[in-house]
């Protein structure tokens, strides 16, 4: 799949953009500052229906409009539109194919993979932000997960809800006890299958990543990602768990147990202290956790292979390539890892570089690409 064409109205600092993009590779150049992250953030927009770094949706709006539009033709087996528009009056409305549709309906039309330099918090961040990649992933390639995901945060918000109203003063508090005895059934059996898919998920990825990891560190280094699901504490107990073949009953009956035994502990803080929510990932670099041991240059190099799996895992997943998008990265890679990354993204899919030195692109990418330059929210071909 590839992104044939970009519309961008009041979009950041783009008034107003239409662009014919590459099907392979599409070399963004500028300064700090003119739009290249805005740019791809545009493109995310389309694929994930929201932004990676906004924090507030408003702000993507161009300073002093009230609506900003993002569509783009997408190219698959047939063609496709897909358009996000956001108002400083009314909510966000999302079309495929000129029809509204949900965020959940939403994702996974168009599938992109992001490499940015604040991609070392996948490892140096915290757990947030990797179950927030976990969550991400398995999102754009499975729509089942979609909807399990948004079901499991409106069942956790209700449980809380449950938690908070709890009068612990009145040790008996019967009607939020059998109401909690609900969002319990719920809770586990949601986020048994939410963990249960993040697993198969981390399995089929570390198999890819490891693999791509040998390459670039040329054998020296073994990468493996070790998913530990919330009741697990440590973990060469985790990896027992990742070799292990589990299924729903299992995962089911340990989280079952696990309610139980935070229970107490659960009315008096007044939220949930169990389920996926509580998830981790951890990268270990020969056998050590990358996060407290490794190197920057060994986390660089770990979340590198990460991504590239994350490529050949969608691939997968969905029988195309994902758009590539690679914000001002090579300039962050040594040589070696450079043309490691030139090689992968060669011909297979199409992607989306932005730079600010001209000179940090390889010569072989500028002769197959198209070269465009941005200067304040203004794009020309070079
Ligand atoms: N809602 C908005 N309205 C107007 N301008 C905006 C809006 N949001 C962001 N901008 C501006 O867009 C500009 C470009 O941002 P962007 O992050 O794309 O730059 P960049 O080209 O990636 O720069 P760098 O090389 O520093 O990463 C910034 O000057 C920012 O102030
Ligand atoms: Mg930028």
């Amino acid at each position: 799949m590839y992104v044939k064409s970009l519309k961008l109205t009041n979009f950041r600092n783009y008034r107003s953009l239409s662009l014919e993009l590459n099907a392979t590779i599409n070399i963004f150049v500028g300064n700090n500052a003119q739009g290249k992250t805005n740019l791809l953030e545009s493109i995310f927009l389309l694929a994930m229906g929201k932004s990676f770094r906004a924090v507030k949706e408003k702000e993507l709006i161009l300073a002093q409009q009230e609506i900003c539009i993002v569509s783009g033709i997408i190219q698959k087996q047939a063609t496709m539109s897909l358009q996000v528009s956001l108002s400083t009056s009314s909510q966000k409305k999302i079309l495929v194919n000129k029809k509204e549709t949900s965020p959940s309906d939403f994702i996974g039309n168009l599938n992109v993979v992001l490499f940015t330099p604040d991609d070392l918090q996948l490892i140096k961040g915290s757990p947030s932000e990797r179950r927030r990649f976990l969550d991400s992933e398995i999102s754009q390639v499975n729509p089942t997960y979609r909807k399990l995901y948004s079901r499991y945060q409106k069942i956790l918000f209700q449980r809380n809800q449950a938690l908070k109203n709890f009068n612990h003063k009145r040790k008996n508090d019967r009607d939020t006890t059998d109401l909690l005895a609900v969002w319990d059934e719920q809770l586990v059996d949601v986020g048994s299958k939410i963990i249960l898919k993040r697993s198969e998920m981390v399995y089929k990825l570390n198999l890819l990543a490891r693999l791509i990891h040998r390459k670039i560190t040329g054998n020296l280094e073994e990468l493996s990602l070790v998913y530990v699901p919330f009741f697990i504490n440590d973990f060469s107990e985790a990896q027992e768990f990742n070799k292990n073949n589990w299924n729903l009953d299992g995962v089911k009956a340990i989280f079952y147990e696990k309610l139980k035994s935070e229970r107490e502990a659960e009315l008096i803080r007044g939220y949930s202290l169990v389920g996926p929510q509580r998830d981790d990932l951890i990268f270990l670099i020969n056998g050590v956790n990358a996060r407290r041991f490794g190197s920057q240059g060994q986390q660089r190099t770990a979340v590198l292979a990460c991504r590239l799996a994350e490529l050949e895992y969608m691939k997968s997943e969905t029988g195309s390539f994902p758009v590539v998008l690679l914000d001002d990265v090579m300039s962050e890679l040594d040589i070696h890892r450079r043309s490691f990354l030139i090689e992968v993204l060669s011909n297979k899919f199409q992607t989306v570089i932005t730079t600010t030195d001209v000179n940090d692109i390889d010569s072989e990418l500028l002769r197959k690409g198209t070269l465009f330059e941005i200067e304040a929210g203004q794009v020309r071909i070079k």
